[in-house]
């Protein structure tokens, strides 16, 4: 057969996969009056606040089917602080965007998993609760911080105004007076000089670093049990880059949500996270505490990855990057995503993807090099 027909075969094949596709999203989005337990689950461990089991979202897109996420599970303990690192599309925001069901449909969508939210005597599945139930999670439970904050602030309000917004839908007992203290604390405890006169100027009267604080103060004015911040010091320069994860860091001591930080820089995360996951196109390649991964990383990737930040002090001609890139998520090989990119590789590595292999209670990695019985 010539490529020609190949290729029109191909794209028949995915345009009849988009529509069956379409078609499903459809009828379940029709559903009204989801009663509870259809989405009623338990936690598999009341200290965890979220769960994450065997997720998958996929994007239907003209050229194929793209595995953004492609089966991940960990858990995010109440007031612990995971972050998710990974190469910029490996599926990070995905992920969390998952989570809050920010994905947009119909091409984006969750295909397999179960998302666990702890809400005291039972759980529920956040990739079943109705869009409502979702609007009012979003909302009150779990705040997001994004990269880019003058998308996220109204750039014709004030910012005590969006501040107030936040508390009095938080807080319909409060009058008006209080409500503006209320604000310029959240102001002052996000570490902004002259609170009182931030409140009265509009986001273009203020610096990236000072809007991200603004965005951070917002997050907490609703008093979430989770905070997501989505690489939250990429838009900004390198000092106040540092700024800002001072003030998040100082911020998790005070507060007592879950934090769940996305970055690409492994740099940013070491003394602030509790847990450390690794993503690899789509998938988790280790996962564990900040010291096993800081101090005792396993997987290839990890090493590659925490060779490339920079040291203080240390004078370096050239900054190490791995080579090569992430593969096309649209045509994953069958054997473990890394293999082309990695210069620790085995026989065995030529074969099916690697499953977890156990490093210690708290330390896993998919790696055929970690296999039980091999040396470590
Ligand atoms: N709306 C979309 N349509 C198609 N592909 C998408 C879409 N959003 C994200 N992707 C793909 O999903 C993968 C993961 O993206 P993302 O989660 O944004 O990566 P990152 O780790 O940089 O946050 C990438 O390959 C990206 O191209
Ligand atoms: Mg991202």
């Amino acid at each position: 057969m010539n490529s020609k027909t190949e290729s029109k075969k191909y794209f028949k094949q995915v345009s009849k996969t988009n529509k069956s596709v379409i078609k499903k999203y459809n009828k379940n989005k029709k559903k009204k009056n989801i009663p509870l337990s259809q989405y009623k689950t338990s936690m598999r461990d009341s200290n965890n606040l979220i769960e994450i089991d065997n997720l998958k979202t996929f994007f239907y897109t003209d050229m194929g089917t793209v595995k953004a996420v492609n089966g991940i599970s960990y858990n995010i303990p109440r007031g612990k602080t995971v972050a998710i690192v990974g190469e910029s599309g490996c599926g990070k925001s995905v992920s969390s965007l998952s989570l809050m069901r920010l994905i947009q449909g119909p091409v984006g969508q969750i295909v397999e998993g179960e998302i666990r939210f702890n809400v005291g005597d039972h759980a529920i599945d956040l990739t079943k609760t109705p869009i409502k139930k979702m609007q009012s999670i979003r909302g009150n439970d779990i705040a997001m911080i994004f990269q880019e904050p003058m998308t996220s602030l109204n750039p014709v309000f004030r910012i005590g105004n969006q501040i107030n917004e936040v508390i009095e839908l938080h807080n319909s007992d409060m009058d008006k007076k209080e409500v503006k203290e209320k604000s310029i604390n959240m102001l002052k405890l996000v570490g902004i000089p002259r609170a009182e006169g931030i409140y009265d100027s509009y986001p273009h009267e203020l610096s990236g670093g000072m809007r991200q604080r603004v965005m951070i103060a917002m997050a907490l004015a609703c008093d979430p049990k989770m905070i997501i911040a989505d690489e939250p010091t990429t838009a900004l320069d390198v000092t106040i880059q540092a700024q800002i994860l001072d003030l998040l860091r100082d911020l998790k001591d005070k507060i007592d949500a879950s934090i769940l930080l996305i970055t690409h820089d492994l740099g940013v995360v070491a003394e602030m996270a509790d847990y450390v996951i690794v993503m690899y196109a789509g998938r988790i390649v280790e996962q564990g505490t900040a010291e096993d991964i800081y101090l005792k990383p396993k997987h290839p990737y990890t090493v590659g990855l925490l060779k490339s930040k920079p040291v203080v002090n240390k004078y370096v001609d050239r900054l190490y990057t791995i080579p090569g890139s992430v593969p096309n998520p649209i045509a994953m090989p069958n054997h473990c995503f890394f293999k082309d990119r990695c210069n620790s590789c085995i026989n065995k590595c030529e074969g099916e993807y690697p499953c977890f292999n156990n490093v210690s209670d708290t330390h896993k990695v998919a790696c055929w090099l970690y296999e039980r019985g091999r040396k470590k």
